[in-house]
């Protein structure tokens, strides 16, 4: 899963989704497969403190490689956060402890400009790891995206990480796409008539 840098620096993200929507999304979401019960799902515009933790590990893990510096990525979040409702980032966080984020874009896989939007920068704190908090950043997207009355969601990902995607009810629908050869999946939403006027 690339968030490709490109991508979140241009405008086309604010142009295609600036409309503002009638109804705000909820901001808190408690994930359910999380034993923890202390952790919660943010949008990032509540919590602009991980603001720089958030980009650091984007540049770090994604950005940093293909030649962008880190003020690169705050400038792309800081974007993402002036969007009415899409796209968003959300980010986990214990007791004010920031433990992981994840980016919903419209168009985040090159070689499939349509299909979107996409998950994005799934990043979970090496501490945290193996908690489920992976799948609650994943759950979470997925509930918004539906309250904004969205029926899919795609995302791609670098080959070694196909069995995590499938054991999470992904289908793989592509592969070998873009320079990465990466693969591409896609997961049904289940609507959500609470949010279906939304958009
Ligand atoms: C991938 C990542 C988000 C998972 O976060 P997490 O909170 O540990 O995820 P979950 O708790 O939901 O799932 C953990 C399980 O996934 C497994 N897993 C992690 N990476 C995997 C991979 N590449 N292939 C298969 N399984 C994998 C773990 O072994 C663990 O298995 P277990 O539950 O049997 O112990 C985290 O490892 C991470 O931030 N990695 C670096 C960034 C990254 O690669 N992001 C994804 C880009 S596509």
């Amino acid at each position: 899963m690339t968030l490709r840098p490109p991508n979140l620096s241009q405008s086309k993200i604010k142009g295609r989704f600036g409309a503002p929507f009638v109804k705000r999304p909820r901001i808190f979401e408690r994930p359910n497969s999380l034993s923890h019960s202390d952790v919660e799902i943010v949008d990032l515009r509540q919590a602009p403190e991980c603001l720089a933790l958030v980009a650091n590990r984007i540049w770090q893990t994604w950005w940093e490689a293909d030649g962008y510096t880190l003020a690169d990525v705050v400038t792309a979040l800081e974007d993402v956060i002036k969007a009415a409702d899409h796209p968003f980032t959300l980010v986990a966080v214990r007791q004010r402890q920031f433990l992981g984020t994840v980016t919903s874009i419209m168009d985040d896989i090159g070689a499939r400009p349509d299909w979107g939007p996409c998950l994005a920068a799934l990043w979970v704190e090496p501490e945290a790891r193996g908690e489920g908090l992976g799948e609650a950043l994943m759950h979470a997207v997925s509930q918004r995206l539906s309250a904004q009355g969205f029926e899919r969601v795609y995302l791609s990902a670098k080959p070694k990480m196909r069995a995590y995607y499938l054991q999470r009810g992904w289908t793989m629908i592509d592969s070998d796409i873009d320079k990465d050869h990466q693969d591409v999946f896609m997961r049904l939403l289940t609507p959500c008539h609470d949010g279906a006027a939304e958009r």
